[in-house]
């Protein structure tokens, strides 16, 4: 993490999850890291989606101990909490559409209105984990409704701040990131024969790509190599 300043603070949000634990985990050992917090719905403050006014005063909290370098947002939802990803429009139910909306857009909108200002002025970055199949030029295979448009609007959300946060806190580098798949309990239903990476290969991998990332760059959908995702 060259590119951050010694004793870096950083924040990581949904770190009950595979990608998130390993990052926070990861960011708890490096030696230039002066503070490493991660939220989750059984957190002190917690973090849940489903209690927006916890989500604000969590913010308030973190506030005292920032400000922040990184903040990685590695939560989301493909199946449980009532959602299942459909493979036909004859699927499509209204409530878990807006469950998936909910969870993988909403929620995330509120970290960035309530996260944004904990941001370092001199240089921060905060990274979303959307996915390559809220792509909606990259779209070949179908199916996954709710949570492809989900994720889609997540982008939206995300390049919309990104624009904003440039005219408040230019140093400040917001960015959706596609994290490959990764084995986790998100992907262990669909995964097939496919062999994801591991979480703690995810995580380094994207903590590498966070550390390479300029100004110049904000509002962009990259994928964990670096590469650019069509939006
Ligand atoms: N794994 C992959 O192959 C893959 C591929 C592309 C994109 N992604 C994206 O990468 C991110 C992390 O995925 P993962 O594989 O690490 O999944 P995971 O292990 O299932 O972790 C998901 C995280 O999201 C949190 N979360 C779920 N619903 C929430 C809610 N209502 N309020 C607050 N937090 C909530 C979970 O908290 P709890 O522990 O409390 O449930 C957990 O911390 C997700 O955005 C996912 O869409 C993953």
């Amino acid at each position: 993490m060259q590119s951050f300043p010694d004793g870096f603070r950083a924040l990581v949000l949904g770190s009950s999850g595979a990608i998130g634990a390993a990052a926070l985990q990861q960011l708890q050992q490096h030696p230039r890291c002066g503070l490493a917090i991660g939220l989750h719905r059984r957190s002190q403050p917690a973090l849940d989606f489903d209690q927006p006014q916890a989500l604000e005063d969590a913010a308030k909290v973190l506030a005292a101990q920032g400000p922040f370098h990184l903040i990685l947002n590695a939560t989301g939802s493909l199946h449980g909490q009532g959602l299942r990803p459909e493979k036909r429009l004859a699927e499509l139910d209204a409530q878990r559409l807006a469950r998936s909306f909910y969870i993988n857009a909403i929620g995330p909108a509120l970290v960035l209105r309530h996260f944004t200002p904990l941001l370092d002025r001199q240089r921060a970055v905060m990274a979303v984990l959307s996915a390559r199949v809220g792509s909606i030029g990259d779209n070949r295979l179908g199916g996954w409704y709710g949570y492809r448009s989900a994720k889609a609007a997540l982008n939206m959300l995300l390049k919309t701040a990104a624009i904003e946060t440039a005219r408040i806190n230019p140093a400040a580098v917001l960015l959706a990131l596609h994290p490959g798949t990764v084995d986790s309990a998100l992907s262990a239903p669909f995964r097939g024969a496919e062999i994801g990476r591991s979480p703690t290969q995810a995580a380094a991998d994207l903590l590498a790509l966070i550390d390479a990332v300029r100004p110049t760059q904000s509002g962009s959908f990259l994928a964990w190599d670096g590469s650019s995702v069509p939006w």
